[in-house]
């Protein structure tokens, strides 16, 4: 008895952990060649500088940018991250990761 409720509990806590870290995994397998040192102009993941005036634009424009991609002052980000493969919803965890790091 107390094997299986241990069983059930640790499905929960790994189910939680990948549920919470999945912009944090997209975040590093797709975005972090730019965003991590800020190359190509990008904005660098935990500077709140390079975020502020993103951020007070809004996060549906973020999203969106993120999504379709786009050619900004500073360079070109490509739509997902150069990533076809990703969904919407995981682009915009993605995005939540790196507001959550930089802001
Ligand atoms: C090839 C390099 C590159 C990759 C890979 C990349 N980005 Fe970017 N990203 C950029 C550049 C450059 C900019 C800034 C463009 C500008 O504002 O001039 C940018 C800007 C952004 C912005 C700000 C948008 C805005 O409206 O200001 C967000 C959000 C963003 N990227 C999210 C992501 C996410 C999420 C990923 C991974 C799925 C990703 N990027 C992968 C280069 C990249």
């Amino acid at each position: 008895m107390n094997k299986i409720v241990f069983i059930f509990v640790a499905s929960l806590l790994s189910f939680n952990v990948s549920a919470g870290s999945s912009g944090e995994r997209i975040y590093n397998q797709v975005c972090f060649t730019c965003h991590n040192q800020g190359v190509f102009g990008a904005p660098k993941l935990g500077e709140i500088s390079d975020w502020v005036d993103r951020i007070s634009t809004g996060k549906s424009m973020l999203n969106h940018h993120a999504i379709e991609g786009y050619a900004g002052s500073r360079g070109f980000m490509p739509p997902r991250g150069g990533d076809p493969s990703l969904s919407d919803q995981e682009v915009r965890d993605a995005v939540q990761y790196m507001i959550d790091k930089s802001w």
